[in-house]
């Protein structure tokens, strides 16, 4: 059969708009559930809560790596992009949950990992055995090194004594930067991606795909969308191409802005179907020292700074091109940042969800969000688990004296990424039923009421079902709250409003993100389609603290 040019530019683009309506739901697999009670998450753990996943309405499941790795940083840093990592199970492991998952209508994403390798990749070892060796190319080198600095802290390049020579990493030492200059690296992750494909995986996310290309121009290093990073990811993606049309990859580039996500999300240099939305991670972050800092000054103005306003506000940025997300395992769980652990925790944690979901974009939830799990308390730096929670205490404690041991312990508490990567609390239980008591491998969530999975399925007004409703929501509306355009702005009063709406219909949403009373204009007689107060009290022309509402507008 003949298919010519059009049909398929038809079939790819009816695939992307199909993404477009899905949730996603974002697991840590090491924290998820524990099968076979050693400490840590698994495959089979996973799929022993399909069914949990499938009546909270989630369409994906995006795995965070869980290929064999020695977990320097969290499975970034892989040694063989074609196995399970024992810890996790086995490939057949992997295969039933394809199978068991697609059963539900629940997509596998992919957490492609194309910038590096672990330092004790095969292909790594090679590299250092000898410089004849083929594998030496697939890094990057320099005798001269200069003061390139790596995203964790510390000098980029790491002395090889055998060689007497410097390999560059972007991140921790554990993760070597690939050469993308070669055409063997290509090659080497579309053999990565046909693997996974052939397994039924259809969703991809990109790891760090800005930085595949680093360069220096007039002695200025850059890492981050180099001049040939298009040309790279091109050749790469239309390999794929060429045997799948039916793929969907989501690229994440940290700190991504709207202009460059319309760049590079479409026409001649599109390198990605998708992009993460950036635009509120950096929230209450330290001004100099990023995640790991804190700065307390932070404003409910910032969910709606320019960059989040013109997400939703410009027209050219469609809802396929996105994907908004609250945490991640990058960042520390919104409730603790954002919300009101204590007195608010539900109606906070709510408005977070509803916040979010009136947005226009792809939906990702992180494990944990639907229940409103928060922040555990950590008590030294020996609780912390993540390289760039450790790094930091090294380098900005350690070494500059910038924090007091104390004090870096405090920001942890608030924004290390070690904050999302704590096991699922199910129950009530011992470990709260993330397993039989085995010890987990990071520390627990604190206990409080009805923070379970088991006691918030039996609560009506729960976060859990909030969280059910507006996934149902979403659906039932879809042609406004999907496709529909978005209109955002933020009113005087710190308000956020979200207005979507289609041909025919108009669905508003006022957020109140604060922990105060705010007066808006009266809305009776108009359908609430949520509210995160779930007393029928009030809500004439006054939002309660943390109070938000979804409505229809006829
Ligand atoms: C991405 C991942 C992050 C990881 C880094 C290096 O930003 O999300 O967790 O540390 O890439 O692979």
């Amino acid at each position: 059969m003949n298919i010519n040019i059009n049909d398929i530019e038809v079939i790819m683009k009816e695939n992307i708009l199909n993404w477009a309506n899905k949730v996603i739901y974002q697991i840590f697999p090491r924290s998820f559930k524990d099968s076979n009670n050693d400490g840590n998450g698994d495959l089979r753990g996973i799929i022993s809560k399909l069914d949990y996943l499938e009546n909270l309405g989630i369409d994906a499941i995006w795995l965070c790596p869980v290929y064999e790795t020695e977990f320097a940083d969290a499975g970034y840093d892989v040694l063989d992009y074609k196995k399970i990592w024992s810890t996790f199970g086995t490939i057949e492991d992997f295969k039933f949950l394809v199978e068991e998952a697609k059963k539900r209508n629940i997509e596998i994403i992919m957490d492609i990992v194309l910038n590096h390798t672990s330092n004790k990749h095969q292909w790594f070892l090679k590299a250092i055995e000898s410089e004849k060796n083929k594998e030496h190319n697939y890094y990057i080198w320099t005798d001269k090194p200069g003061d390139e600095e790596s995203i964790f802290g510390g000098s980029a390049w790491e002395y090889v004594p055998s060689l007497n020579k410097y390999y560059f990493h972007l991140f921790a030492k554990e993760q070597v930067d690939l050469n993308w200059e070669s055409d063997f690296t290509i090659d080497a992750m579309v053999d990565v991606i046909d693997f996974w494909y052939n397994l039924g995986v259809r969703g991809f996310r990109l790891d760090a795909i800005q930085h595949v290309h680093k360069e220096t121009n007039n002695g200025n290093f850059s890492h981050s969308f180099g001049s040939k990073m298009v040309e790279y990811l091109q050749k790469f993606e239309n390999k794929i191409y060429e045997t799948k049309k039916d793929v969907f990859f989501i690229g994440e580039a940290s700190g991504i802005q709207p202009n460059t996500v319309l760049k590079y999300a479409q026409g001649k240099d599109k390198i990605a179907d998708n992009f993460y939305n950036f635009g509120s991670w950096w929230i209450g972050w330290g001004k100099e020292t990023g995640r790991n800092g804190y700065d307390a000054n932070w404003k409910i103005s910032d969910f709606a700074n320019p960059a989040i306003l013109e997400y939703q506000n410009n027209k050219e940025i469609k809802n396929y091109m996105i994907t908004n997300f609250m945490s991640s395992h990058d960042t520390a769980r919104s409730i603790s940042r954002w919300g009101d652990e204590k007195l608010f925790w539900e109606e906070s944690a709510k408005s977070l969800a509803l916040y979010q979901f009136s947005l226009k974009g792809i939906q990702t939830v992180l494990y944990g969000e639907e229940i409103g799990l928060k922040n555990p308390i950590f008590h030294s730096r020996k609780d912390f688990r993540d390289v760039d929670a450790l790094n930091a205490y090294r380098i900005f404690v350690d070494e500059k004296k910038k924090y007091t041991e104390q004090e870096m312990t405090r920001f942890h508490n608030i924004n290390s990424r070690d904050n999302s990567r704590i096991p699922m609390v199910w129950n009530k239980k011992e470990n709260f039923g993330f397993n039989e008591g085995k010890k987990t491998w990071i520390k627990k969530s604190g206990y409080y009421l009805n923070s379970s999975v088991e006691e918030q399925e039996r609560k009506e007004d729960s976060i859990l079902n909030f969280y059910k409703n507006i996934i149902k929501l979403r659906k039932k509306f879809s042609s406004v709250l999907i496709d529909g355009e978005a209109q955002m702005e933020l009113l005087e009063n710190e308000v956020i409003k979200v207005t979507r709406f289609s041909n025919d219909q108009k669905i508003v949403s006022l957020i109140n993100l604060t922990n105060k009373e705010k007066t808006i204009d009266s809305f009776n007689n108009r359908e609430i389609l949520l509210n995160t107060y779930s007393d029928k009290k009030g809500i004439e022309n006054i939002l309660r603290p943390y109070q938000s509402i979804m409505f229809l507008e006829k």
